[in-house]
Parts: structure tokens; C-alpha cells; sequence
């Protein structure tokens, strides 16, 4: 295995001369290893990339090399280090951003950026606010790229798009599952309006169509031994979108005090203090750029990537766990309730949620 990843390895414009290829870290999406090289050359992160999930991978390619160099004309401009504060993309010897090997399989490499520290999860206000930090100024960094980006993922976040999915697996009902869940079907129909209204902002670009990043975890935010942030990475998902999906789904991900499928609802709420620390460090960074409506609804955004959690928890029960990997029969309903707890636990704190953002929002 080893000697196929170097030659795989071999197949990019790498400087020295590879000494070893390691797997890294777990990758539930991609298969990530670390290039080291002899002698005083750079070591170097090689990836399979997941083309179930995402395709086409050339597109995603363009679209990562395009916020990467963008990124990089910033950090200059601003006297920075653009080899540390943004990823550095190596293309492969034919010039490519990827290599195609004899099974199809898809692969890239960047420059691993040295020094860093990284986090797992981000459970106190402290590391919130880093995350907030990380994010605001990945987006704050790209809100001037003009140049479209391929959507790799289409119907993503799109509300619109998922009632249709749902309208169609509730007229089917595969497996029966129905009339058991009409109590948490109605959780869904009864805020289709507000909901709808929200993305009606988004269609008709009241609320703009800027970069987002899509995987809003702390652990793709590199930040340096000092503990400021140094730069985001896998942008397997960066797409034009509108950027209350990461603030969102960062909040739906980073203030729940349960797990994100816990049984005991008791577990499950939503931790304004976290909420504040990330919004304070998402605004430091980003209230310069966004407009009244982003303003507006960055709280709601919240409120809407939770609700579309819950909808595709219970919409894939419904449908027979079709698309989410499943460890007990009901495994997706319970997601779906406890999602729908942190739903609930937000709609009640959403006055304060509101009261947080005009905060930190600089006049
Ligand atoms: N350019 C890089 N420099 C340093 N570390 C990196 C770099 N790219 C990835 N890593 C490390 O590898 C981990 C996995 O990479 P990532 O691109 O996030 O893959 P995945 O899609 O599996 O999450 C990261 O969380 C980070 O710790
Ligand atoms: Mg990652």
C-alpha cells in the first residue's frame, strides 16, 4: 500500500524527494495522508477525495484553487505569510489540480502547513469564539471573490428544494412509517411558511449569494501556537451560497449541550453562552461586509439549518434510513428528536439570540 501511495505521490510537482506517505487523522469523508520528504523540502497532505459525495471533482478542484488564490493575493496585500494563512494547492505533473489513478480514484495534494494546532470540538465560550473568528474571516476573506463558483452540491441547504423530496416520500411511504410519525410530521408543516419566506430572501438576493464554506467544524480551522486563527481548510464544500449557512449550521453544531442523536432530551439545548462567544468572533470579523438583511436573519439561520436537520432526519425514517447510516431501527427518528429539542430550545432563546447580534454588530 505504502509504495502505491508514493507513486501516487509521485504523480504531483512535490519539491525533495519522498521519504514516506502516512495515513492521518480518521477522515470520514476523504482518505488523508501526510507526504514527509527527505532533507529540508516541505512535507505535503495527499487525499483520496470522496467522488460519491462530491462530483464533479475537477469542478470542486477549480473552485478550491480559485479561494485559495484569492486568499493568497488577501494575505499579501495585508503583509501576511500566504503560504501559512491560506492552503497552497500542488498541482500534479501534467499540470492538473488532481490526479485520475487506474481505478478512477481521485486524488490531491496541498502544502501541510507546519506549527499548527487544531481543535476537536469547541465546548467552551473561549474556543467559540475562535471558531467564530475562523469562519467570520475565511467569509470576510472571500466576500469580494466575483468569480462564480461551480455548485457541487446542488439543493444544498435549499428549503424549497427539500419540500419537494419531502412532498414525495410522505406520498410514497415506502415502509409504512407514516401514520406512526404524524405528530412529528406536523413539526414540519407547521413552520413551512417562516421558512420558506426566509429562502424567498435568498432567491430573489435580498440576502446575496457570497462564498460559503460549508464544513463550519473547529477542527478545519488551523490556528497557530498562539492560539490566533491561521487559516481555514477542506474546502472540499466551498460553493456560492448564502453565508447565514455556515454561521447556522456552525450554531446548530457548536451550542448543542446533547448529542446530536441523544435519547435523553433533558441532554439537549441550546447554550446561549456559546452562541454568544461565536457570534461575537463571527461579527469582529464580518459586520463590516454583510447587509441589513443578513443582519436580520443571522439569528434565524439558526433556526432554519436546525429545522432542515430535523426534516432530513425524519424524512429519511420516513423513507426507509435511505441516506444516513443507522445503528438501531429508529436510530434516524431519534436524530430527528433530538434535533427537534435544539429546534425547540432556540425558538425559546430567540429574543436573546437577537439581542446578541445587534450587540456585537459595530454601527
Ligand atoms: N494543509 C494542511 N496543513 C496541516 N494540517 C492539515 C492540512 N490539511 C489537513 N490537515 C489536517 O488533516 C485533517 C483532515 O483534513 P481535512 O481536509 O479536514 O479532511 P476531512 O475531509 O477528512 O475532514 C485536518 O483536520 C487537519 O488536522
Ligand atoms: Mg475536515
Amino acid at each position: 500500500m505504502n509504495n502505491d501511495l508514493i507513486k501516487i505521490a509521485q504523480h504531483f510537482q512535490l519539491e525533495g524527494e519522498i521519504a514516506n506517505v502516512k495515513p492521518l487523522g480518521e477522515g470520514f469523508i476523504n482518505d488523508t495522508f501526510l507526504i514527509s520528504t527527505k532533507g529540508p523540502s516541505p512535507r505535503y497532505i495527499l487525499q483520496r477525495k470522496n467522488k460519491k459525495i462530491f462530483s464533479p471533482i475537477p469542478a470542486m478542484m477549480d473552485n478550491i484553487e480559485k479561494v485559495c488564490q484569492h486568499i493568497k493575493k488577501k494575505v499579501v496585500a495585508t503583509g501576511g505569510d500566504p503560504m501559512r494563512e491560506a492552503m497552497t494547492v500542488i498541482p500534479s505533473i501534467n499540470g492538473k489540480l488532481y490526479f485520475l489513478d487506474e481505478q478512477e480514484e481521485y486524488w490531491a495534494v496541498c502544502l501541510f502547513i507546519e506549527n499548527t494546532m487544531a481543535y476537536e470540538a469547541a465546548k467552551t465560550p473561549e474556543l467559540a469564539y475562535s471558531g467564530g473568528k475562523g469562519i467570520g474571516r475565511f467569509q470576510s476573506l472571500v466576500s469580494d471573490l466575483k468569480e462564480p463558483l461551480v455548485n457541487i452540491l446542488p439543493g444544498f441547504h435549499d428549503i424549497r428544494f427539500r419540500y419537494g423530496q419531502w412532498d414525495k416520500v410522505l406520498a410514497n411511504d415506502p415502509v409504512g412509517r407514516k401514520a406512526e410519525v404524524s405528530a412529528e410530521i406536523e413539526w414540519i408543516e407547521s413552520r413551512k411558511a417562516e421558512m420558506l419566506a426566509f429562502w424567498a430572501l435568498v432567491e430573489n438576493r435580498e440576502i446575496p449569494t457570497r462564498v460559503s464554506h460549508n464544513d463550519t467544524k473547529i477542527n478545519n480551522i488551523l490556528f497557530d501556537k498562539k492560539g490566533d486563527v491561521l487559516c481555514v481548510i477542506d474546502l472540499d464544500t466551498v460553493l456560492s451560497s448564502t453565508v447565514l449557512n455556515d454561521f447556522g449550521d456552525a450554531m446548530r453544531t457548536y451550542t448543542n449541550t446533547g448529542l446530536e442523536d441523544d435519547e435523553n432530551l433533558e441532554n439537549v439545548s441550546m447554550d446561549i453562552q456559546i452562541f454568544e462567544a461565536f457570534t461575537k468572533g463571527y461579527l469582529e470579523e464580518t459586520s463590516w461586509f454583510l447587509n441589513s438583511k443578513e443582519i436580520e436573519y443571522l439569528a434565524f439561520s439558526a433556526r432554519y439549518i436546525t429545522y432542515e436537520q430535523v426534516l432530513r432526519f425524519l424524512m429519511d425514517y420516513i423513507d426507509g434510513d435511505r441516506y444516513y447510516k443507522i445503528k438501531s431501527a429508529a436510530h434516524n427518528l431519534a436524530r430527528a428528536r433530538a434535533q427537534y429539542k435544539l429546534l425547540q430550545s432556540m425558538e425559546s432563546q430567540y429574543g436573546e439570540m437577537q439581542q446578541i447580534v445587534r450587540k456585537y454588530i459595530k454601527l
